[in-house]
C-alpha cells in the first residue's frame, strides 16, 4: 500500500488511480523556472505562519518549528546544497515537502487556510516589487551618467534632425537630455505600477477565502504590502499587475532602442558624430578594420523580446475565465526574462554613456550643413515686421538661390540678402551663426546652452 502511494502523486495521491507520465510531469512542472522564486516564496510563508500562531490557528510551537526549517532551507539554497524535484512540481511543493522533513506536522500545518493560488499570486507580487524597486535605482543610474554626458557637452552643437534630414542646430547636451526624460518618465511608470503590485493576494486561499479566522490586515503588514486584495476571486486570478510591469519595462526597452539607433547611426564612418569604448564593441572575425557598436545593436534586438513578453502575458490572460487556471503558470518565464533583459540592459548602458566619445567638429561641420538657421532667417524678418508665411517664402528663395550656388545662407552677402527682402540689415549674421541659433532658443524646454544647463540642475536636485 504504501509503496503503491509513494508511486503516485506525491502531493494529492489520494484522488488518484496512476501516476502521471514522464512527459506530462515535465509539461507540468515548473520548478527549473519557478525556483528563483523560493526567498520570497519563504518570506510569505513565514509571513503567514506569524498570523497563524497570532490567531491561535497554529501553536507556538509549531510556529518555532517552522521558522527553524525554514532557516535551514534558506541556508541550503543560499549553499546550492537543496535538492529540487521535479517529481514535487513547482518551488512551493518543494519548499513545503523539505520543511516537513526537517520539523514533522508542524510542516504539514503551514498550508492551513491558504492555497497555492494565493500563495504564488503573493510570491510574483514581492517578486516584482522587489525588481521595480532595483529597476528604478538602475534608471536612476543611468540617468545620472547621462547628466554627466549633456553636462560635458552643453554648448557642443549638432544638426537635429526631423525626417531624418537637418532640421535646426541643437546642442548635443540637450539631445542627450531628451533620453533624460524619457527615462524619468519611466522611473515614474515603474513607482506608479509599484502601488498597483503592492497589495496582498495571501487569505484569498484557492478562490473563496477560508474559514480559518484569519487576520489580512496582520500579514499585509507583515510583508509590507499598502492594502489586501479586496475580493479573493480576483486576488488569486488576474497578473495585470505583471502585465502592467512589462508594459512599463517595454518602454523602458523602447527607449534604450531608440537611443542605441541613434548610437549606431552617430558611430557609423559615415556619420563619425561619437565613438564607443571598445569595452562594449566587437570585431569582425574577417574584416580586420572593423569596430561593431555590438552592445546598442544588442539592446535594440533585445527589445523584441521584451515587447514579445508583454504580448505573451496580455494573451496569457484574455481567455480565462475566473479563477485561478494553470496557464498562469505560464507568466513567470517572459516576466523573468523581462526582468534579467531590462535589468542587464540599463546596467550595460549606464556604463557605456560615460563611455561614449563625442567629436564635436564632425557634429558642427554636419550642422553647418543643410541650411539649418533657414529657420532662424525667417524668425528675424518676422521680428522685423513681415508676417511668418511670407518670410517663410522670402527664405524658401533664398536657400534656392543658396543650393543653385552651393552655398550657405551665411555666405551671402548683405547685398545679395536684400534680393530676397529689403528688412535684412548687418545683424542678420550673428542670427546665422550656430551659436547665435541655439542660444536664441532661450526658454524652458529649448536647446539654449543655459537651459541645457538649468535642466542638468533641475534634474540632479530631483535625483539627489
Ligand atoms: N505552479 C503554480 C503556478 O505557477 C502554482 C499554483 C498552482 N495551483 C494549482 N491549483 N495548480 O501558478
Amino acid at each position: 500500500m504504501t509503496a503503491q502511494l509513494s508511486k503516485k502523486s506525491e502531493a494529492w495521491s489520494a484522488r488518484f488511480n496512476e501516476p502521471v507520465s514522464d512527459l506530462v510531469k515535465r509539461y507540468t512542472a515548473s520548478v527549473f523556472f519557478d525556483k528563483r522564486l523560493a526567498q520570497v516564496d519563504i518570506q510569505g510563508s513565514l509571513a503567514h505562519a506569524e498570523m497563524l500562531a497570532y490567531q491561535n490557528i497554529i501553536s507556538q510551537q509549531d510556529h518555532a518549528e517552522i521558522k527553524r526549517g525554514m532557516t535551514q532551507i534558506l541556508e541550503e539554497i543560499n549553499a546550492g546544497k537543496f535538492e529540487w524535484l521535479l517529481d514535487l512540481e513547482d518551488v512551493h511543493l518543494n519548499i513545503e515537502k523539505r520543511l516537513t522533513e526537517l520539523v514533522g506536522d508542524a510542516g504539514k500545518r503551514l498550508h492551513t487556510g491558504r492555497s497555492r493560488n494565493d500563495q504564488v499570486a503573493t510570491d510574483i507580487r514581492l517578486y516584482v516589487r522587489s525588481e521595480i524597486d532595483n529597476i528604478v535605482g538602475l534608471l536612476r543610474d543611468l540617468r545620472l551618467a547621462l547628466l554627466d554626458l549633456a553636462e560635458q557637452h552643453a554648448d557642443t552643437i549638432l544638426p537635429g534632425f526631423t525626417h531624418m534630414q537637418v532640421a535646426q542646430p541643437i546642442t548635443f547636451g540637450h539631445h542627450v537630455l531628451a533620453y533624460v526624460e524619457m527615462f524619468g518618465r519611466d522611473a515614474e511608470r515603474m513607482l506608479d505600477c509599484r502601488k498597483r503590485v503592492n497589495r496582498l493576494p495571501l487569505g484569498a486561499a484557492a478562490l473563496a477565502g477560508t474559514t480559518f479566522p484569519i487576520d489580512r490586515e496582520r500579514v499585509a503588514k507583515t510583508l509590507g504590502f499598502d492594502d489586501v486584495c479586496h475580493n479573493s476571486l480576483d486576488a488569486v486570478s488576474d497578473r495585470d499587475f505583471a502585465i502592467e510591469f512589462c508594459a512599463a519595462a517595454a518602454l523602458i526597452m523602447t527607449h534604450v532602442s531608440r537611443m542605441s539607433e541613434e548610437l549606431v547611426i552617430w558611430m557609423s564612418p559615415r556619420v563619425g558624430f561619437i565613438d564607443i569604448a571598445d569595452r562594449f564593441c566587437t570585431g569582425s572575425s574577417i574584416m580586420p578594420q572593423k569596430k561593431n557598436p555590438d552592445v546598442p545593436e544588442l539592446a535594440r534586438g533585445k527589445t523584441g523580446r521584451v515587447n514579445g513578453h508583454l504580448i505573451a502575458l496580455l494573451t496569457l490572460m484574455k481567455g480565462q475565465p475566473l479563477a485561478y487556471n494553470k496557464d498562469n503558470q505560464e507568466d513567470k518565464e517572459p516576466l523573468f526574462d523581462t526582468v534579467d533583459t531590462v535589468i542587464d540592459t540599463l546596467r550595460i548602458f549606464a556604463d557605456m554613456a560615460s563611455g561614449i566619445t563625442v567629436k564635436p567638429e564632425a557634429m558642427r561641420a554636419a550642422a553647418l550643413q543643410g541650411y539649418a538657421t533657414a529657420t532662424d532667417l525667417a524668425d528675424y524678418l518676422v521680428k522685423k515686421g513681415l508676417p511668418f508665411r511670407d518670410a517663410h517664402e522670402a527664405v524658401a528663395h533664398a536657400v534656392r538661390a543658396c543650393v543653385d550656388r552651393g552655398c550657405d545662407l551665411s555666405d551671402l552677402s548683405l547685398e545679395e540678402l536684400h534680393v530676397f527682402s529689403k528688412l535684412i540689415e548687418a545683424d542678420i549674421f550673428e542670427v546665422l551663426t550656430l551659436e547665435g541659433s541655439v542660444a536664441a532658443r532661450d526658454h524652458v524646454g529649448g536647446t539654449a546652452p543655459n537651459q541645457v544647463r538649468a535642466a542638468i540642475a533641475r534634474n540632479r536636485a530631483q535625483l539627489a
